[in-house]
């Protein structure tokens, strides 16, 4: 599929977040600048943000990116809460909170940022909640003492989420079905763990495709290396979004 209109290339560039996975302002400085016109979002990780603190979110949004702030809160409500009216305050586009901090943080946590986005005429983020890391398995559940399996344990608090008003959440790419299912159509899916055929998997063992991640309901896909440690990551990255462009295409006539 070669005919892709300028519209429908804009709304693929949308749906991809690049993972700026690097400890330094400097590193992150030259990835933003080569990637901008491709990336609209950036995530900003514990690494980035432990080293170089907040001001990182104003570093990449000066030089013409969105930031999704991806520190994983999870404390008692009150904590959350405040933390996330402070990520509202610096102006990130998205953030996320464990959704197994319970439903009341989540919904202490969306109510202060509603709050805080009325009283201070805040841009209001999208919330998203992170349900069971990739990296655990229902092995590592049990002996945390969930005996539910993995599946069934991403369903629950993906709905946990949704009913506490948060925007979406964080998956796999084999998570997405049933979440959609479940949650509707408006509730946002941003799904990691993306490779193209042929790419190095690093530690990601559940790996999907731009396209199949798109075509099977993911409104966001994040990538990392595959884009960082590319010879040419602005070439990989408009790849990239030509593959999510052709999904965008397959998934409106399907
Ligand atoms: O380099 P790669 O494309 O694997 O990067 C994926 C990014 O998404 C990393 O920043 C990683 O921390 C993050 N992530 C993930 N799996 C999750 C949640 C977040 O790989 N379940």
């Amino acid at each position: 599929m070669a005919l892709r209109s300028t519209g429908l290339r804009e709304r693929a560039r949308e749906r991809l977040i690049f993972a700026l996975d690097v400890s330094t302002a400097r590193e992150a400085g030259q990835l933003v600048r080569s990637l901008r016109d491709s990336v609209a979002m950036f995530k900003v990780g514990k690494q980035l943000f432990v080293r170089e603190g907040p001001r990182i979110i104003e570093f990449v949004r000066e030089r013409g990116g969105e930031v999704f702030l991806d520190l994983k809160f999870h404390d008692i409500p009150q904590t959350v809460a405040r933390a996330s009216v402070e990520a509202t305050r610096l102006g990130v586009a998205m953030f996320n909170v464990h959704a197994s901090g319970s439903s009341s943080m989540m919904r202490e946590a969306v109510r202060q940022v509603r709050r805080a986005c009325r009283t201070e005429h805040l841009r209001r983020p999208r919330m998203l909640a992170v349900t069971v890391l990739t990296s655990l398995s229902s092995t590592d559940l049990k002996t945390i003492g969930v005996q539910t399996p993995v599946a069934d344990q991403v369903l629950r608090l993906a709905l946990l989420a949704s009913e506490a008003g948060m925007d979406g959440v964080v998956a796999s790419p084999q998570e997405i079905g049933p979440i959609r299912e479940a949650c509707g159509p408006r509730f946002l899916i941003v799904t990691p763990g993306i490779r193209r055929e042929g790419d190095d998997r690093g530690d990601q063992t559940r790996v999907t495709g731009p396209a199949e991640a798109v075509l099977s309901g993911a409104d966001y896909v994040v990538v990392g290396r595959p884009i960082r440690d590319a010879d040419n990551p602005r070439e990989e990255a408009e790849r990239i979004i030509d593959e999510i462009a052709d999904a965008l295409v397959l998934r409106r006539r399907g």
